[in-house]
């Protein structure tokens, strides 16, 4: 379906989710495809950029924008590293050889669940950092989190592509030590940003009826739910042959849609030095 075919947000939220899946194919259909949410439900990542630069003044007015996102207490919790300087760039690339995108990008930033911050303070003001548990954790990379997202809104408002790599915390430690991060920091994503030389394309999402719960949570119909899902997915763009995960372990499936391909991707472990990484920071996770 092309951008000019939709006539209402039911249109774009049917394009993004499936025909009749949100509210039967109502939701949105007295709203115009000028509302601004028609942007947000159209979002996609962009990992193919223009030779085109960002300039500094754009890329000031984006972190005003993420930075303008809510934060656990108002605490501020979110820091973010431009990596500008080329040799940085390219060893962080090296890590990754698999994503060339980040070193393709006009941008390339990490973003930081900072608990120091607030630790400094507390000793600016005299007073005990109290709340030195795993919620301290959870608080920063939240706020992390909530400020690239917004960044990620802003700059494609601008038409601008992203594409977060958490992939970076798969080589925590370099990152840390190429970024020098201190005590009470840790890298939440990176972030790759330019202007997009593709026009990308819509990845399906989960019905509402597996991800919006009311009163309580309930699941019972998930298998059944996700079966849906994998089809109505499929029948959009089906996984090609050559990117189906671990052959060699679980052999061909008959059928290999999305919950096939993600139950083979977390049936490897990775990250495991995680709570280590945090805890060396200084950070607790009890
Ligand atoms: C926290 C986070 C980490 C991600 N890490 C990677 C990554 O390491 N490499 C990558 O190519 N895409 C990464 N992505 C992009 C996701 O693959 C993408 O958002 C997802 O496939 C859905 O596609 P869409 O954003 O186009 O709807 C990441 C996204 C998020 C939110």
């Amino acid at each position: 379906m092309s951008d000019s075919s939709f006539n209402s947000l039911a249109d774009i939220i049917a394009h993004r989710y499936g025909e009749g899946v949100v509210g039967n194919g109502h939701s949105g259909s007295d709203m115009p495809i000028d509302d601004p949410l028609a942007q947000i439900i159209l979002r996609r990542t962009h990992r193919r950029y223009t030779d085109q630069p960002v300039s500094d003044d754009l890329l000031d007015v984006l972190f005003a924008a993420a930075f303008s996102a809510s934060a656990k207490s108002d605490l501020q919790q979110a820091s973010v590293v431009v990596v500008k300087d080329e040799n940085k760039r390219q060893a962080i690339q090296e890590l990754i050889p698999s994503m060339p995108w980040i070193g393709n990008a006009a941008v390339f930033m990490i973003w930081i669940g900072d608990s120091r911050r607030i630790r400094r303070i507390c000793e600016h003001r005299g007073k005990p950092f109290a709340n030195d548990h795993l919620d301290a954790f959870l608080n920063a990379a939240v706020d992390a989190a909530l400020a690239m997202q917004t960044f990620t809104l802003a700059a494609e408002t601008k038409g601008l592509g992203v594409c977060p790599v958490s992939v970076v915390r798969n080589h925590i430690d370099a990152i840390r030590d190429i970024l020098e991060l201190p005590l009470y920091t840790f890298p939440v994503a990176g972030l790759c940003l330019g202007w997009p030389s593709q026009e990308g394309f819509i990845s399906m999402r989960l019905p509402p009826k597996v991800t919006v719960h009311t009163d309580r949570y309930d699941d019972w119909d998930l298998a059944e739910e996700v079966a849906g899902y994998d089809k109505r997915r499929d029948e959009r763009f089906s996984i090609p042959s050559a990117s189906r995960r671990l052959n060699d372990v679980y052999g061909e499936a008959e059928f290999y849609g999305w919950s096939e391909d993600k139950a083979r991707q977390v049936s490897t472990a990775e990250r495991e030095n995680l709570g280590r990484f945090v805890r060396a920071q200084g950070i607790r996770t009890d």
